[in-house]
C-alpha cells in the first residue's frame, strides 16, 4: 500500500498523463496526494552565481515569469485533481528539478513518487528524459515512470 504519493508536474502532456495515472493510484489506496513543480534555474545563466551577472531587473523579470509560469501549472494540476474529487497540496520550489523532488519526497516521506518519462523535451527519444532518470536513479522511495500514450500517428507507424 502505498500513503503518501509525490508526483512532479512540468506543463507537458506527459506529466499530465502522469498526474491522472497517480491519481488513480490514490484513490485506489486512499493516498494522500502531493504535486510539486520546480522552477528550474540551472538552465538559465542568468540566474547561476558566478555566470555573467545581468541587472537585478533583468534577472527579476525572467524569475516573475517562471514564477507566474509555475503558478499555472500548479493551479491546472490543482483543477486536475478537483475534477475527479481528489484533494492535492502543492509544493513550488527553485532550483535543480531532480535534486528538489527527490528532496521533497523524502521530507514528506512518500511512499511512490510519480513522473513521466519525458517532458517539455523531445519526445521522440527512446531513452527517459533527464529528471525522470534523476528520479529513478536517486530517489528512496518506489518510483512510476508513466510513459506517453501512443497518438493515432505513432500507431499508424
Ligand atoms: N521542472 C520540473 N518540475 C517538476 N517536475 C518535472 C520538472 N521537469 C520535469 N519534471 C518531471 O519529470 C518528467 C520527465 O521530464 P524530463 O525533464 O526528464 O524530460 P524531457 O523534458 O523530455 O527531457 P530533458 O528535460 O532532459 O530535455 C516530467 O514528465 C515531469 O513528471
Ligand atoms: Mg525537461
Amino acid at each position: 500500500m502505498f500513503k503518501t504519493l509525490l508526483v512532479a508536474v512540468d506543463g507537458s502532456l506527459i506529466s499530465r498523463q502522469a498526474l491522472e495515472e497517480a491519481l488513480g493510484v490514490a484513490r485506489a489506496m486512499q493516498a494522500s496526494m502531493h504535486a510539486v513543480h520546480v522552477i528550474q534555474t540551472d538552465v538559465y545563466p542568468a540566474m547561476i552565481p558566478g555566470s555573467f551577472e545581468p541587472p537585478d531587473i533583468a534577472r527579476q523579470a525572467v524569475l516573475d515569469s517562471l514564477e507566474r509560469e509555475a503558478d499555472e501549472i500548479l493551479a491546472d494540476t490543482e483543477r486536475q485533481a478537483a475534477a475527479v474529487g481528489i484533494h492535492i497540496t502543492l509544493h513550488k520550489r527553485l532550483g535543480h528539478p531532480g535534486a528538489e523532488i527527490t528532496a521533497l519526497a523524502k521530507e514528506l516521506a512518500a511512499d511512490l513518487t510519480v513522473v513521466g518519462s519525458h517532458g517539455r523535451g523531445r519526445l521522440d527519444r527512446l531513452f527517459l528524459g533527464s529528471v525522470s532518470s534523476y528520479v529513478v536513479d536517486n530517489a528512496r522511495s518506489t518510483v512510476m515512470v508513466v510513459r506517453a500514450r501512443p497518438t493515432a500517428q505513432d500507431r499508424e507507424r
